[in-house]
């Protein structure tokens, strides 16, 4: 009896250390989650910030000078060339309004994980118009479990891979996946273009990368939301870009 009880007072001590290491572990597991969550509502207020100082200012801005264009146009003669040429312009003004509201939209809410495909498939639209690139948006598995201001990372990440594609890689066609297993999250976006230069890769996320910031921001944002963000040029030609979200 007396050598258990002699055991249990030597073990004593271990247990209590190690009891301790569990909490402390679990103490600084709670921490970061909540650093992450205050991380992400501070953002989630800045973008409702920005989206409302976009619409007080730039949006109705735009707005007004529209409306005067138009009364303009009105009072030119019907059939002259002017009026014409005009009249297109303002189709363009008008395009742009809805990709300005577009982007107002995105800024407050962001797409939920069941509207991130439409989302993306609507931005890719807005990206190419009638360019000659094909862009296809695919999705499998039931999309859930990912909190908003996470798909609202992940539809920008994909929206600036999305924009490099058309913008860079002179491909014919880009094609995005999102694959949902479980709660996690495998986004890619991959291009059969040129392939991009092996000494971007080394120099993104480095401060000198002169004034292209995208490759940076889809790093940042990665990183806030703690997934993983691979960029590579494919063996078979182009560009690959993908994300894993694990599920919370
Ligand atoms: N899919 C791609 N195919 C080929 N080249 C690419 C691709 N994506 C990016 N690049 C190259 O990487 C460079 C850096 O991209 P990044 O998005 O950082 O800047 P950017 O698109 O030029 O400017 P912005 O700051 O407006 O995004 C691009 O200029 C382009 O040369
Ligand atoms: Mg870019």
């Amino acid at each position: 009896m007396e050598v258990i009880a002699g055991a249990l007072r030597a073990t004593l001590p271990y247990f209590v250390y190690l009891l301790c290491l569990g909490l402390v572990c679990q103490l600084r597991q709670t921490h970061r989650r909540w650093l992450a969550g205050a991380q992400l509502r501070g953002i989630r207020d800045e973008r409702e910030r920005i989206a409302r100082v976009l619409h007080d200012t730039y949006l109705q801005s735009v707005e007004s000078l529209t409306l005067r264009l138009h009364a303009c146009v009105r009072r030119m003669p019907s059939d002259s060339a002017e009026r014409r040429d005009l009249t297109h312009l303002l189709d363009l003004t008008a395009s742009v309004m809805r990709e300005g509201r577009q982007q107002l939209q995105d800024l407050r809410a962001g797409p939920g994980a069941a509207g991130l495909a439409q989302a993306l498939a609507e931005r890719a639209r807005l990206f190419h118009r009638d360019g000659p690139v094909r862009v296809s948006v695919l999705s499998s598995g039931t999309p859930a479990g990912l909190r908003p201001p996470v798909i609202c990372e992940v539809y920008n990440i994909a929206s600036e891979a999305i924009a490099n594609a058309i913008r860079h890689a002179q491909a014919d066609s880009v094609a995005v996946r999102l694959d949902w297993h479980g709660g996690a999250l495998a986004l890619s976006v991959t291009d059969d273009g040129v392939g991009i230069a092996a000494a971007l890769l080394e120099q993104a996320g480095l401060a000198d990368s002169g004034d292209k910031w995208g490759l940076t921001g889809m790093r940042e944002r990665a990183a806030l939301i703690g997934c993983r963000l691979t960029i590579r040029r494919r063996a078979e030609g182009g560009t690959a870009v993908r994300l894993l979200v694990p599920a919370p």
